[in-house]
């Protein structure tokens, strides 16, 4: 039987990075409460030329560079920070790459859960025809107002991964749980660049879509928690992923090993939430890590608030560290430019653009994408 499944990953950033220490000492708070309380350290933020597209784009270009662009007939780009209400962003992802006519591009809009039904989409155009690919990028800028306790939880970050039958990473198992219940812990309205969110109600409905999830897993042929072992949780901050896991536990009726899970949480400590992003980071962090994982299954929980939770499981292949970018995505983080606090708030205000003024904007990040503008509303980007 072909196997289907996630066969490359790549992971994306913007280009600045703050300290949260820093954010600490500024709003005179315990630099421990966001280090340990959130379990967070830094948090990726974008230049006045970085948005969704670019780095979505800077993803996909390094899996293409990889896999050349044969049986890719469909781009899902799944974000929940959308640049137009009605083009998809990938169109100009699909520009920028160069990619063939032939590939249909669609958005997908969940909160951060999108990105996992892009992944079922997919699985389910290859189990149709095993000899096309599916190119996914999810591709966030997680961004509330300044001064509030969500501040701290703030990011930006992007993967593309490629969806393909016999994949080299790990593949995607059939049964799959699904939970969804209409509750406002967070959205954006279509008038606001910020997230409306009420936290403590967020982490709470979070918590009810790990156990809905679960249960609907198991009551479709889902296997044992035993026979699972290694958990991805979504990380709007990676304390959360703790607490998941926790909260699993406790409905199952086990004690759950936390270091399950520390092991997916190194890459979203330094780049804060990605939403679509943050549970494939999660992934890549542990693929990246130093656990053989060969032969494993991974429990993986989506959640995008509103809400839509899945679970759903991946085997780790044979020879998967052969198909690894870890030492890629270390460079890449470690390339960031550290901004201040005052030099970030201006990057946060400065990136809220009124799209009925034409605007040139100089490339100012390594690329190779930027943002170059507006001109007659439409956005411009460019390449190096
Ligand atoms: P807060 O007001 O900072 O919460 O808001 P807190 O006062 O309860 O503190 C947070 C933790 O820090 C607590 O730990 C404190 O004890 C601890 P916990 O009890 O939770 O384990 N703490 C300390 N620890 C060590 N040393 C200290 C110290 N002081 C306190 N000195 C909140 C936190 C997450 C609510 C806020 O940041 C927020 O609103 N964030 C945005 C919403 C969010 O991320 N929600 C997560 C679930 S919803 C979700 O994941 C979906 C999302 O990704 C969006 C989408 O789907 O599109 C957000």
């Amino acid at each position: 039987m072909t196997t289907i499944g996630i066969h490359d990953l790549a992971v994306a950033t913007a280009s600045h990075v703050v300290e949260l220490d820093d954010l600490a000492a500024r709003a005179d708070i315990d630099p421990a409460k966001f280090r340990i309380g959130l379990g967070q350290e830094q948090m990726s933020t974008p230049g006045l030329d970085e948005d969704i597209v670019t780095m979505g784009a800077a993803a996909a270009q390094r899996i293409i560079d990889r896999h050349g662009v044969d049986g890719i007939r469909t781009l899902f780009f799944a974000t929940e920070t959308g640049i137009d209400q009605s083009r998809a962003a990938g169109v100009h992802v699909h520009e920028l790459l160069g990619l063939p006519r032939s590939v249909r591009v669609v958005e997908l809009k969940q909160a951060c859960y999108s990105a996992t039904a892009a992944l079922q989409a997919a699985a389910g155009l290859i189990a149709r025809n095993p000899d096309e690919r599916v190119l996914v990028i999810a591709s966030d800028v997680a961004r509330y107002e300044l001064d509030t306790a969500a501040e701290p939880t703030q990011g930006a970050g992007a993967v593309a991964f490629l969806v393909s039958a016999e994949p080299a990473l790990a593949v995607l198992e059939t049964a799959a749980g699904v939970y969804t219940a209409e509750v406002d812990d967070f959205w954006r309205p279509n008038d606001s660049v910020t997230a409306v969110v009420d936290g403590k109600l967020s982490v709470s409905a979070y918590l009810d879509g790990v156990a809905g999830a679960w249960d609907d897993y198991r009551s479709r042929g889902g296997v044992d928690i035993d026979q699972i072992d290694w958990f991805c949780h979504h990380q709007p901050f990676t304390k959360m992923a703790v607490k998941a896991h926790r909260a699993l536990g406790q409905h199952v009726g086990v004690e759950l090993d936390p270091e399950l899970v520390t092991a997916t949480t190194g890459y979203n400590r330094r780049i804060g939430n990605s939403y679509t992003a943050s549970l494939y980071i999660a992934l890549a962090a542990l693929l990246d890590g130093e656990n053989d994982l060969t032969g494993s299954r991974i429990g993986l929980f989506s959640y995008g608030s509103g809400s839509v939770s899945e679970f759903f499981t991946l085997v780790v292949q044979p020879g998967y560290r052969e198909a690894t970018r870890g030492a890629e995505t270390e460079a890449i983080l470690a390339a960031r430019t550290a901004v201040d606090v005052p030099t970030y708030r201006e990057l946060h205000d400065a990136t809220h653009r009124d799209s009925t003024v034409d605007v040139e904007i100089a490339a100012a990040s390594p690329g190779p994408f930027h943002f170059a503008g507006l001109a007659g509303r439409a956005r411009r980007y460019t390449r190096d």
